[in-house]
């Protein structure tokens, strides 16, 4: 192998600390370094026995995270809700959902977590609130045109008697975006917009109270110590003036690009103010967009110097198994991040995709985020997926950046396909007529011992969703200490990565037959064999997606020290 000409890009660590004296040379700012494990509360580990996760429950299990090797955990969200949308439905901003716990047991959990080592960043969530928040049963009570109302996006219909949506804008869940309301009379009334589902009201964020708002609930969790914050439909908030009709057809299909309801610019200024916020507490707190927008070049706004210090890279995610399409999105998200001075991010997988075993599996070509059942043509075979899956997430980790994992994955766990209709709770399900199976089958509780009730998740055995039988083998204490196991390439790759600063590194693209994908970082070659004829990779292996002996088969990834990787 030969380094190709292709540019090294860089990711730095910049010489500017809001605390110095948490950051050494040998410790990076960990917001353009960190491997960032998303904990999905619900699903994590339950403490209580209801069959719903909990705090408490995410305490008791926080070893297992230091032991993977992880920096920091991203917790979706745990506030009050009535879980119309799984937690992303917010009834009180500042307490705990009782199902999960309490302030308390959350006080506890970060102590815990900050005694590992682990940093902890919380959801928020400030595109829309629940339908049960009091400002909206506020705004319900109110009239129209009352300030109760204008902290919505409370409309009058279109057609002679208000009878029609006022635009066409679509719900990301099915269905149109807007549900009309009943007046105190009992007339029919106004319509309010709401970007998800009918219970998640957006919020207008013109108005300077919904901004003072957050100001304050943002400054709720700093005070409590948390470390950062992942920032929930950050390319929404800001609509388009007037609200005009979408003169596309948005299908969940296609990538989503800047419209009247996305992208819009105002978001910005609503960024730079939790900016200085945030800059004005110690210990590098982090703000992490979900900006779910193409291009690349674009999301990179929500990264300028001002804003936020990490994006998730979502064109990444939906990358297939491609060389040429892998190659060309790493290049693109290296210089879109790097040219405003933030570093990239890497992904696979989270709570609203098929798991990456599965969706990247051969022959699947699913729609992103759809979801997949038991009907789904081309269903692929499960371990030839988890192989494929292990040899993508080794790829990634050798990324200069920062890295998200998705709780499970590190279990090689597949999508849950075969979930009753019943069990199903994904509001894209219901408003879809079962059209669109939405996102439990990633969302299925953790196992975590094989000969334990739900497999160590509950200690009375219940499970909000079904856990699939053949989940025995897939069980942490299962993979713990067993060679070759998806947890211990896992846990060797985070232990690489570290050893060999591959984080801080840069990347060079190396020559591999055709069917294949290598770069170099540092000390470290990373091949990946995707569907090329078996060919030789020389060198010390440091770590290997599958069982290697010096020729790598397809779907399979290895990295090896870079001088016996060059030699010849
Ligand atoms: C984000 C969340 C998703 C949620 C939606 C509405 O995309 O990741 O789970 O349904 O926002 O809050």
């Amino acid at each position: 192998m030969t380094d190709a000409a292709a540019p090294a890009t860089s990711q730095t660590t910049p010489a500017t600390a809001s605390s110095p004296a948490a950051r050494t040379p040998e410790a990076p700012d960990w917001r353009r370094t960190a491997v960032i494990y998303q904990v999905y509360p619900r699903s994590f580990a339950d403490s209580t026995g209801s069959g719903v996760g909990d705090i408490p429950g995410i305490t008791a299990r926080l070893d297992a995270l230091a032991d993977l090797g992880v920096d920091a955990v991203w917790l979706s969200p745990f506030y009050r809700s009535p879980q119309k949308d799984a937690g992303y439905d917010v009834s009180d901003f500042r307490d705990i959902d009782p199902s999960f716990g309490t302030l308390a047991d959350f006080d506890a959990m970060l102590d815990k977590a900050h005694g590992l080592g682990l940093r902890i960043i919380v959801d928020m969530v400030p595109n829309h609130t629940s339908d049960q928040h009091p400002w909206f049963q506020a705004a319900l009570a109110a009239a129209p045109g009352s300030p109760e109302r204008a902290r919505y996006l409370f409309r009058d219909g279109r057609g002679e008697h208000g009878e029609l949506p006022p635009n066409n804008w679509p719900s990301v869940f099915g269905g149109p975006a807007w549900t009309r309301v009943t007046e105190a009379d009992g007339s029919p009334g106004q319509w309010y917009l709401h970007l998800f589902d009918s219970s998640q009201p957006d919020l207008d964020w013109t108005q300077e109270e919904v901004r003072a708002e957050f100001d304050d609930v943002l400054r709720f969790w700093l005070d409590r110590g948390v470390d950062g914050f992942r920032v929930d439909v950050a390319h929404g908030l800001a609509k388009a003036p007037g609200l005009p009709d979408l003169d596309h057809d948005p299908t969940a299909d296609a990538p989503t690009v800047q419209s009247a309801c996305w992208g819009q610019d105002g978001v910005h200024e609503v960024w730079r103010r939790w900016r200085r916020i945030t800059d004005e507490y110690d210990g590098d707190r982090a703000l992490v967009a979900e900006a779910w927008i193409y291009p690349l070049d674009f999301m990179a706004r929500w990264v300028r110097p001002d804003e936020m210090h990490q994006a998730f890279n979502f064109p990444y995610m939906e990358t297939g198994w491609s060389p040429a399409q892998m190659r060309s999105v790493i290049d693109e998200s290296l210089a879109a991040f790097g040219a405003v001075g933030a570093p990239s991010t890497w992904v696979l997988s989270n709570h609203d995709i098929v798991r990456h075993t599965t969706r990247l599996a051969q022959g699947v070509d699913y729609p992103q985020g759809h979801g997949v059942g038991p009907e789904t043509p081309g269903l692929p075979d499960v371990e030839s997926g988890i192989r494929r899956g292990r040899a993508a997430t080794l790829f990634m980790l050798g990324l200069p950046g920062s890295a998200y994992l998705y709780q499970g994955e590190e279990l090689g766990l597949p999508e849950a396909v075969d979930l009753p209709p019943e069990a199903r709770q994904d509001p894209t399900f219901a408003r879809t007529g079962g059209a669109r199976y939405g996102r439990d089958g990633c969302r299925v509780p953790l196992p975590w011992e094989a000969d334990s009730p739900a497999f160590g998740f509950s200690p009375t055995g219940e499970s909000w969703l079904p856990q699939p039988a053949d989940w025995r083998t897939r069980a942490r204490d299962a993979q713990r200490g067993r060679p070759g196991s998806t947890l211990e390439m896992y846990r060797t790759a985070l232990r690489e990565r570290r050893a060999n600063g591959l984080a801080t590194g840069s990347i060079a693209w190396l020559e591999v037959p055709e069917g294949a994908l290598a770069y170099v970082n540092g000390d470290v070659a990373v091949v990946t064999n995707m569907f090329a004829a078996p060919f030789a990779v020389p060198g010390e292996v440091l770590a290997s997606s599958a069982p290697f002996g010096g020729t790598l088969a397809p779907d399979t990834t290895v990295w090896v020290r870079r001088d016996d990787a060059m030699a010849g």
